[in-house]
């Protein structure tokens, strides 16, 4: 970590003190349960870049408030969430919450999904429209029901039950000119035609991103967040408003067990970021927890869950000219012993190269391992 990155964390974790709100605890007052009983492990979470660019007020990113809350006793998920609302209340995030680039339609549309390691318990949402922190929503889901996916609109009536402000939209200017710049693009008469459309609709969004009026980045914008606590108890949340200009009620991976993420609190936890399509036709996160369970290194059962993704896809319009994925996908990995990695189909080209991490030491930027040399074609 450089000097700067470590004033700024400390600046940050100082300036944030316990003022920074946090959700209701799920477990009250006081150290959360523990199921492994002794401390033995550096306190660490992980996340995908947004994690420690996106930051409140203060200047606190994801991680910072994420670890800060596990150091402090917080329950570890509630920490992680914490982190994670923090991306979701911001404007300029165009990739999550508030502001996140709305579906075809010009509709924010929210996806989210929480498991809590020492308790096994998860919950999601999907399609949920009028709240800015579907991470918070996943939670009650878990927390307060007894199923685990809500979506559309029973997902906004029990986030209204839960008393939620529902605003009658989530976008920004900033989305909604990202949104009618695509539109304009985008021939309105290849309705008649779904396959000509989705082709239009693809060229339009590679045009912005080419011209840099969007960032590619943010794209297929979704935070995940993972986090260990001294005793190795894990948890983790996964949040976004999903692929760009979606048709509307499409839901990605992000709140799918298995897919955008999956805890095991004696193994650890895996998370992706990237083509949602791609992982639920593997459902790669619990690919890779599984593997780890076999004894794997995160790094090797991330590397081996981008690798069947690879060798899974044989869709022409998916792949580039080398029959490669023309699509980028990340997995965040940590497993109980504290050891961590970022792993990514490409990290060259224009592909996000960087995940976030934070320990006891601060906050900084990782350099994802990638499987496949140079940047995604699509
Ligand atoms: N991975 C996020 C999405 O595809 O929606």
């Amino acid at each position: 970590m450089s000097d700067m990155d470590r004033r700024r964390f400390i600046r940050s974790a100082a300036a944030a003190g316990v003022a920074i709100s946090a959700p209701d605890s799920l477990f009250g007052e006081g150290r959360a349960p523990a199921v492994h009983a002794q401390d033995r492990v550096a306190p660490k979470v992980i996340a995908d870049r947004t994690g420690y660019t996106s930051r409140d007020e203060s200047g606190t990113n994801a991680v910072s408030r994420a670890l800060r809350g596990i150091t402090g006793g917080e329950d570890v998920l509630d920490a992680l969430i914490a982190g994670v609302t923090i991306p979701e209340r911001d404007p300029e995030e165009t990739g999550v919450g508030y502001g996140g680039v709305p579906n075809a339609e010009g509709v924010v549309q929210l996806d989210a999904a929480c498991m809590h390691g020492p308790r096994g318990w998860a919950g999601g949402v999907g399609a949920l429209e009028g709240v800015r922190t579907p991470s918070l929503v996943a939670r009650d889901v878990m927390a307060q029901t007894d199923h685990h996916l809500l979506a559309g609109e029973g997902a906004q009536k029990f986030a209204r039950q839960m008393g939620y402000e529902i605003e009658d939209s989530l976008t920004t200017d900033n989305s909604l000119r990202i949104w009618r710049e695509w539109k304009r693009r985008i021939d309105p008469e290849h309705w008649l035609d779904p396959s000509e459309r989705q082709e239009a609709g693809r060229q339009a969004a590679r045009e912005m991103i080419r011209e840099g009026l969007v960032d590619r980045t943010t794209y297929r914008g979704t935070i995940h967040c993972a986090g260990i606590t001294p005793s190795g108890d894990v948890s983790a949340v996964t949040t976004t408003s999903g692929l760009w200009f979606k048709l509307p009620g499409r839901v990605g991976d992000s709140p799918i067990l298995g897919a955008g993420l999956y805890v095991d609190n004696d193994v650890g936890t895996s998370g992706s970021t990237g083509r949602g399509e791609a992982n639920l036709y593997n459902l790669s996160s619990f690919r890779a927890v599984q593997l780890m369970r076999d004894g794997r290194h995160p790094k090797d059962a991330g590397m081996e869950a981008l690798r069947r993704i690879r060798d899974s896809t044989r869709d022409p319009r998916l792949m580039d000219e080398e029959g490669r994925p023309a699509f980028n996908v990340r997995f965040f990995l940590l497993n109980r012993e504290g050891q961590h990695a970022g792993v990514a189909m490409y990290a060259g080209g224009d592909a996000e190269s960087e995940y976030a991490l934070c320990t006891e030491e601060g906050a900084e930027l990782m350099t994802f391992e990638p499987l496949l040399e140079g940047g995604p074609a699509g």
